[in-house]
C-alpha cells in the first residue's frame, strides 16, 4: 500500500519505518528541511534502539523516502497518517494548529479517495473537527474517510511495540475505511478493535491516564509501606499475581515523566473539565506524582541532614532507560530542588546528557558512574538503566566521601548494598 506519514517526530518516524518494513511504500513528510536532509543521509534525530538500521534498510530497498513536499506525497498516497506534534499550550490544552493545517492542505490537493488517519494524541472530537475541515476545503469534492488510530508505543521499545502490539485500535465510520485499515494491519496478527472515532480517541486518553494512575497508586502504597515498615516490592508482587491487577506498572519510584503521561493526564483533566466533568481521580494522580519527586528530595535531605555544600552524584537523567528523552524527566525537578538547597551536582547518563545540558545548568556532567561518585556525599539513582544494576561497589566505596546510596528506582537488593558497607535508602522499603 502507498502511505504518507506527515510529521517525522517520534511517532511518525517509527510508524513510517515499520510500515515500510512490512512491505509498504512509505513517504515521510516534514516541514523541517534540515531534519529531512539529515534523514535522507541516514542521520536519525532520536535515540531509539533499532530505528537506524530499519530506516537504512528500507531506504535502500526504496520502500521508504523522505520529503518536505506534502502536496506531492498526498497526491501519491491513498492512506495519510497525521503524526504532527500537538504541543501543550499555556493553558495545558493541546495546540492543534499543525493538525488543522495538514487537514486543510489534504483537502485542497486530494484528487482521489483518501483515508486520513489521525495518530497524534489528540483530544476527543478532533477526528470530527478534521473531517469538518476537510469537508469545508474539499476543492475537488472527493470522497474521503477520517480514522482515529491511536498509538501505544513506548519510547525505548517502540519498534517491538509497533510490530507486536497488544491490540490495534481503529475508530472509523465506513466499511471501506475499515477494510483498508484491516488490510494494512493484518500482517501483524494482533487483535484489531474497531470502534467509532470518539471511542478510539478516548481509549488513548483512558489508557495513558490509567497507567499513570497505577503508578501514582503504587507510589502512594510505597509511602504507606515506609510509614508502616512494609516492603512495597513484596506488596506489588502479591498484588500483581492477581490477573485483574497485573504486575506491570506497579514499580514504585520517583514518579512518572516523559512526553506522554504528564501532558496527556493534564490534557484529559482539561478536556473532562471543559465537558463539565471534574476528574478528581486524575487530579489526585497528578498531585501524587508531583509530591513523589519532592518526597524523594526530602529523603536525601533526611539522610544528609544538611544539603547545602554537599556533593551529590546523580545516576540517570532521562525520564526512563533506553532513551535520551529529557521531556518532563523527574531528574529535572529533583536536581533543581537539590541545587536550590545548595547542593553541588555531578551527573551521568548513558544517552541523555546532551539533551540534559539544555535544561539543567551548573551540573558537572561525568563520563561514567564512577566519575559521578567521586567525592560525592550521596549517590542518587534516578533512572533505572541496566548499566547501573551491576556497579562495582568496592570501586565506588573508594571514590565516595560518604557511603550513602539513595535509590529512586529500587534497583538493588538492600541487604547486598548494606553488605558492601553502604547506607541504602530506597522507595517503600526499610532504610538499611
Ligand atoms: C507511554 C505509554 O506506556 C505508551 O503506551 C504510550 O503510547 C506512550 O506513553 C504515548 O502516549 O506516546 P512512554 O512515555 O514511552 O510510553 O513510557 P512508559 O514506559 O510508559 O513510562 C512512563 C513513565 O512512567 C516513565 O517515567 C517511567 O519511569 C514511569 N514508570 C513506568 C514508573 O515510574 N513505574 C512503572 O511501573 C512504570
Amino acid at each position: 500500500m502507498k502511505i504518507a506519514v506527515v510529521g517525522t517526530g517520534y511517532v511518525g518516524l517509527v510508524t513510517g519505518a515499520c510500515f515500510a518494513d512490512m512491505g509498504n511504500e512509505v513517504i515521510c513528510v516534514d516541514i523541517d528541511k534540515d531534519k529531512i536532509k539529515k534523514l535522507e543521509n541516514g542521520i536519525i534525530p532520536i535515540y531509539e534502539p533499532g530505528i537506524e538500521e530499519m530506516v537504512m534498510r528500507n531506504k535502500h530497498a526504496k520502500r521508504l523516502s523522505f520529503t518536505t513536499e506534502l502536496k506531492e506525497a498526498i497526491k501519491k498516497c491513498q492512506i495519510i497518517f497525521v503524526c504532527v506534534g500537538t504541543p501543550p499550550k499555556e493553558s495545558g490544552e493541546a495546540d492543534l494548529s499543525y493538525v488543522e493545517n495538514v487537514a486543510r492542505v489534504i483537502a485542497e490537493v486530494m484528487d482521489s479517495y483518501k483515508v486520513i488517519v489521525e495518530k497524534s494524541t489528540v483530544p476527543v472530537e478532533t477526528g470530527q473537527q478534521v473531517a469538518k475541515t476537510i469537508r469545508n476545503y474539499n476543492v475537488h469534492k472527493v470522497e474521503f474517510d477520517v480514522v482515529s488510530n491511536p498509538e501505544f508505543l513506548r519510547e525505548g521499545s517502540a519498534i517491538s511495540d509497533f510490530m507486536h502490539p497488544d491490540r490495534i485500535v481503529v475508530g472509523c465510520e465506513t466499511e471501506k475505511a475499515k477494510e483498508i485499515m484491516r488490510e494494512l494491519y493484518e500482517p501483524l496478527h494482533a487483535p484489531i478493535i474497531f470502534t467509532d472515532i470518539k471511542s478510539a480517541e478516548i481509549i488513548k486518553h483512558a489508557s495513558n491516564s490509567f497507567l499513570a494512575t497505577k503508578i501514582s497508586f503504587i507510589n502512594s502504597i510505597a509511602n504507606i509501606c515506609e510509614l508502616s515498615g512494609a516492603d512495597v516490592e513484596k506488596v506489588a508482587e502479591g498484588m500483581g499475581y492477581d490477573k485483574r491487577i497485573g504486575r506491570h506498572f506497579l514499580n514504585a519510584g520517583v514518579g512518572y515523566g516523559g512526553s506522554c503521561f504528564p501532558k496527556d493526564v493534564d490534557a484529559f483533566v482539561g478536556i473532562a473539565g471543559k465537558m463539565g466533568y471534574d476528574f478528581k481521580l486524575l487530579k489526585a494522580t497528578q498531585e501524587v506524582n508531583n509530591q513523589q519527586k519532592k518526597r524523594f528530595v526530602r529523603k536525601i535531605e533526611k539522610s544528609l541532614w544538611i544539603i547545602k555544600g554537599k556533593t551529590i552524584g546523580i545516576l540517570g537523567l532521562a525520564f526512563k532507560p533506553n532513551t535520551d528523552d529529557m521531556r518532563s524527566a523527574p531528574s529535572i525537578d529533583i536536581i533543581k530542588e537539590l541545587q536550590n538547597e545548595g547542593a553541588k551536582i555531578k551527573a551521568y547518563d548513558p544517552e541523555a546528557m546532551e539533551k540534559a545540558k539544555e535544561v539543567l545548568k551548573d551540573v558537572e556532567y561525568c563520563t561514567s558512574p564512577y566519575e559521578a561518585a567521586k567525592d560525592a556525599d550521596a549517590l542518587v539513582i534516578v533512572t533505572d538503566w541496566n548499566e547501573f544494576k551491576e556497579l562495582d561497589f568496592k570501586k565506588i566505596k573508594v571514590l565516595m566521601r560518604h557511603f550513602l546510596i539513595v535509590d529512586g528506582r529500587n534497583i538493588y537488593d538492600p541487604q547486598k548494598v548494606k553488605g558492601e558497607g553502604f547506607n541504602y535508602i530506597s522507595i517503600g522499603r526499610k532504610d538499611v
